[in-house]
């Protein structure tokens, strides 16, 4: 009942609160063999990381990743390797405050789960919205991190490709830039533009969405499945099962509805013996729920933080009618650190995809 686990055979449960001891995840059904030390889970983690930037919760998490299980190196051994058996991820919480929410623990958030965690169990974390806070995708990208060696010939990469009602110029997409402002934007002007655009909301308390765009390049054709298990639905689950997200899309998604057939239908010459060359990838890389072999594109958009400086309408659990204002600290734009969010829920979906083409056909099939 209480679904807290993502996958079938590259299955992840997380656990934990923003507030309690700590946070972490089980990865069962990892194959063995796999090279994992922590190393390559924390550079993932870093990059999701709080108070990296003024456009960042200043809270001040090191998301230091342990690994406690499902890996063994002896000394006949190159390198530690995952062994198949369940991988336990455990992340500290240390900087938990819990006295920024004192004031709060009677009132509803407007945006929060507050109402409908209260509704749905009669008790609730008040504490920064316990499990229901961002803190728990901390544990996803730790996950995404495995997930990502499982399928190591596959990049999965993000980029923040709108903030508010400014979107960038895609004639700008340099993937290195990403690494270059704190945004994770691919268009340096936008990155700038950018800054100015939240420092101003910050000022104002008030906040701003995202739109993030996921590219997955290097998976073969040949992964997902028909109807129910069609590829597309599998990564809109994962994605849209992220804090903040309420829209995903596929390949041009909403905008397929405003072309022609002749302009959406990706037209295939013949390649060079690695499957056809596509003209184009309206589809997202996916037709049928089956991966096509060409980049796996995905879009979702979230919404502003509903943490705000600025007094917002509300009622306290006995229905009386208050205001609040939400002080702590809150991302302006939760966005940003929805970037390497998004790549693990996609990386964590394909490795998934993987495991279950390989269990049901076995070895890849080029068309
Ligand atoms: C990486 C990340 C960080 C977030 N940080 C905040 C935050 O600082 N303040 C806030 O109000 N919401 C934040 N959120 C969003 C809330 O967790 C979320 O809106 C809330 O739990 C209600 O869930 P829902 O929006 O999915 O319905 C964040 C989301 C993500 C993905």
């Amino acid at each position: 009942m209480s679904h807290n686990t993502f996958g079938h055979l590259f299955r992840v449960t997380t656990f934990g609160e923003s507030h309690g001891p700590a946070i972490g995840c089980v990865v069962d059904g990892c194959p063995p063999g796999i090279p994992l030390v922590e190393a390559d889970v924390q550079a993932d983690l870093d990059r999701r990381k709080p108070g990296q930037s003024r456009f960042t919760t200043q809270r001040r998490e090191d998301d230091r990743v342990r690994i406690l299980s499902g890996v063994f190196q002896d000394e006949r051994m190159a390198a530690q390797v995952t062994t198949g058996t369940p991988i336990a991820l455990l992340i500290e919480n240390t900087d938990q405050r819990s006295k920024d929410y004192a004031d709060i623990r009677d009132k509803f958030r407007p945006g929060h789960a507050d109402l409908t965690y209260e509704a749905k169990y009669g008790v609730r974390d008040y504490r920064g919205g316990g499990r229901s806070s961002a803190r728990e995708t901390a544990s996803r990208v730790a996950a995404g991190a495995v997930a990502r060696k499982v399928i190591a010939g596959v990049r999965v990469r993000g980029a923040l490709v709108q903030m508010g009602p400014h979107g960038i110029d895609r004639a700008n997409w340099d993937w290195d830039e990403i690494a270059r402002n704190p945004f994770f934007c691919p268009d340096a002007k936008a990155a700038a533009f950018f800054a100015d655009y939240l420092d101003g909301l910050r000022k104002a308390g008030s906040s701003a969405g995202a739109i993030i765009e996921l590219v997955a390049e290097g998976a073969p054709a040949g992964w997902g499945a028909p109807i129910y298990g069609k590829l597309d639905s599998e990564i809109a689950a994962a994605l849209m099962s992220i804090n903040a997200v309420k829209a995903v899309e596929i390949g041009d998604g909403f905008g397929a509805a405003e072309l022609t057939g002749e302009a959406n239908a990706d037209e295939m010459r013949a390649g060079n013996g690695d499957g056809p060359s596509f003209l184009s990838n309206h589809a997202g890389g996916i037709l049928g729920g089956i991966s096509s072999g060409q980049p796996i594109v995905a879009r979702f958009a979230v919404k502003p933080t509903s943490s705000i400086l600025a007094p917002r309408r509300t009622v306290t659990k006995a229905g009386e009618e208050t205001e609040i204002v939400t002080k702590g600290r809150h991302d302006p734009c939760v966005g940003i650190r929805a970037v390497p969010v998004g790549e693990a829920m996609l990386a964590c979906a394909l490795a998934d995809a993987f495991l279950r083409h390989r269990g049901q056909v076995g070895e890849e099939r080029r068309p």
